[in-house]
């Protein structure tokens, strides 16, 4: 990613991180119109889960220029991913839901170059996960 990248996804979590919960539930909801079908893999409280994931869209906006503490981060929670059912076909599903929390939860802010950066990010965090999932051992993957 830029430094120009970074920035605008800096900015834009800034904006969204005092309705995180607002935020995360929204994410879910347009997760699960788009495919109803996931719902049944998550299994816990679904404010504690949104909680989760907005700390670590947190951390990833957060670890952006220091890549050695960010991806092994990420490799190991798409290792634990691939134990929660998620395939790779799933977060194209899961990034398309969260470009539209954004749009939705940002309003004028979410501009041109703010959805690139997130695109950007997403594609990232998702393609590092995706590796260390294919890479994960036979034994989780099963
Ligand atoms: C950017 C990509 C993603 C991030 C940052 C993310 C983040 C998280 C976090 C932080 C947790 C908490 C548990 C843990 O740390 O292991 C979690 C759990 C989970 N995630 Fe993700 N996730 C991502 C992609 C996906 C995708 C593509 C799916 C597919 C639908 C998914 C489904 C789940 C499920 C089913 C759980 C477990 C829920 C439960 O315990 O009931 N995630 N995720």
């Amino acid at each position: 990613m830029t430094p120009a990248q970074i920035g605008h996804v800096r900015r834009s979590f800034a904006l969204v991180a005092p309705i995180a919960p607002q935020a995360a539930a929204l994410f879910y909801d347009n997760l699960f119109t788009a495919d109803p079908n996931l719902r049944r893999l998550f299994q816990g409280n679904m404010a504690q889960q949104g909680d989760r994931l907005m700390n670590m869209i947190a951390a990833a906006v957060e670890l952006l220029e220091e890549p050695d503490a960010l991806l092994p981060a990420l490799r190991k929670l798409g290792t634990r991913h691939v134990n929660y059912g998620v395939r790779d076909e799933h977060y194209a599903t899961v990034g398309a839901a969260l470009l539209k929390t954004l749009k939705r939860g940002l309003g004028e802010a979410y501009t041109d170059d703010v959805h690139a950066a997130w695109v950007a990010l997403y594609g990232v965090v998702s393609k590092t996960m995706m590796d260390a999932a294919r890479n994960a051992p036979a034994a989780q993957a099963a």
